[in-house]
């Protein structure tokens, strides 16, 4: 008798299962009068995307039948593109607080202010960003939030705390003996390192970062001076690989630019004053450069009024044009470039400010936009999610006027952001 009754319940719970997943899968098709195809360079007449539960399942053409129930997006007469992929960002970071400014404000600040810059990054119309650095764990504490669909915000790959050594670029500075932060990205010594890795890891970090050298930003330290030793540098990478993460670092200097691609690191964040042995390396490793060439303009023009320390500006004035003189060096040597802003440094919402000045220094308009997507997925590892408009790939995308071909600007200017097939309102 009981087992009578309890299979048609079971029947009827599998069939009710199976009818919810029918009727929860969420059809959007979005259309445009083009698509550029980062992977031809070229553009794809009158597009018709369609995507099914956030990820792209046909790319048709316009007239052809919308599947039943499919929200329709249409986009006009614009050019849709790939979701840009911002490859270090700091949304937790605001670049009017700085020097001492900071200390005012209790922990938990920081992450409600991410809460606005990750809107603000997304509504500029990009998709994905790599959080190289902050505190808290606050960075997963932004994806959660995002992914559970609370905020507004792009897909973030979080760095959690970036680890260094004691006094170096990415542990304060400034403050006396008497007044410690607890920092646990401060290690030293290969096993400290290893040990650091797994328990950033443990609590979210998807990605490790580390500060291969001193900073503008940072209080009595020098953009030359290497801040880990090879061996250091060899044990933090050999654990993130084994772990399956990549690795990206912090370094303005050559000895430590170098160092850190010989140790096998991902991605070198700044590079601005690598040299010809650095290139060599890099071309040799398939090491990416991830630089950051627009945030000088920033940084001299409000430096002073955001109260940035003295000697920050002193830095800034000194490496500002080098580092895009290394730029442009970089890629006519054939290094492989991603994009990566910065921005905290700068405002977030203006890291597209940044393609201006790629192109400024060397890139064709085309390059500039590959760095941030199809070679931004590559070099995260997504080559099956992010970075292309293709099948199977998350329905990430940003429509804009005119065409970013010829004036890259346009792209500081998005008419519509849609991410995983939704759009997104203003
Ligand atoms: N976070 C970097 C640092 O403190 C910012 C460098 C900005 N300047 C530049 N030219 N990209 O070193």
């Amino acid at each position: 008798m009981r087992t009578r009754v309890r299979v048609p319940a079971l029947a009827l719970v599998v069939v009710g299962v199976c009818v919810s997943m029918v009727a929860h899968a969420r059809t959007s098709v979005v259309s445009a009068a083009r698509l550029l195809d980062v992977r031809s360079g070229r553009y794809v007449q009158q597009p018709q995307i369609e995507i099914v539960d956030g990820r792209i399942s046909r790319i048709g053409r316009a007239g052809d039948p919308l599947p039943a129930g499919a929200e329709h997006i249409d986009l006009g007469a614009r050019t849709l593109l790939p979701g840009l992929i911002d490859m270090h960002v700091h949304l937790t970071i605001d670049p009017t607080l700085g020097g001492y400014q900071g200390l005012e404000y209790t922990d938990n600040f920081w992450t409600v202010v991410g809460v606005v810059n990750a809107r603000r990054t997304l509504r500029a119309g990009f998709t994905t960003v790599r959080n190289l650095g902050s505190a808290g764990f606050d960075d997963v504490a932004l994806k959660q939030a995002i992914e559970a669909g609370y905020i507004d915000g792009p897909r973030i790959v979080p760095a959690t705390f970036a680890i260094g050594a004691t006094g170096g670029h990415c542990d304060g500075g400034g403050l006396p003996p008497s007044v410690t932060v607890p920092n646990p990205g401060a290690a030293d010594g290969p096993d400290a390192i290893r040990a650091t890795v797994r328990k950033l890891r443990k609590f979210g970090a998807e990605v490790i970062k580390f500060c291969g050298t001193g900073g503008v930003m940072s209080k009595g330290t020098t953009l030359g001076e290497q801040q880990y030793s090879q061996e250091e540098m060899q044990a933090l990478v050999e654990e993130a690989h084994r772990l399956g993460m990549k690795v990206a670092v912090h370094a303005h200097g050559s000895s430590g630019i170098n160092a850190a691609i010989r140790a096998g690191t991902d991605t070198i964040e700044h590079a601005s004053l690598a040299d010809a042995e650095s290139f060599k390396l890099a071309r040799a490793q398939g090491t990416w450069f991830s630089m950051d060439i627009y945030g000088s303009d920033y940084i001299l023009a409000e430096g002073e009024n955001n109260g940035l320390f003295a000697e920050s500006l002193q830095k800034e004035r000194q490496v500002g044009r080098k580092q895009r003189e290394t730029f442009r060096d970089a890629h006519a040597a054939g290094v492989r470039m991603v994009f990566g802003s910065d921005a905290g440094v700068y405002p977030h919402g203006d890291n597209a400010r940044q393609f201006g000045k790629m192109v400024e220094w060397g890139m064709t308009p085309l390059q500039a936009i590959r760095a941030a997507t199809l070679d931004a997925a590559e070099a995260l590892g997504r080559q099956t999610d992010v970075g292309a408009l293709e099948v199977g790939r998350f329905g990430d995308m940003l429509a804009v006027d005119g065409d970013p071909l010829q004036d890259v600007a346009v792209l500081t200017r998005p008419a519509a952001v849609v991410k995983g097939g939704r759009l997104l309102q203003p």
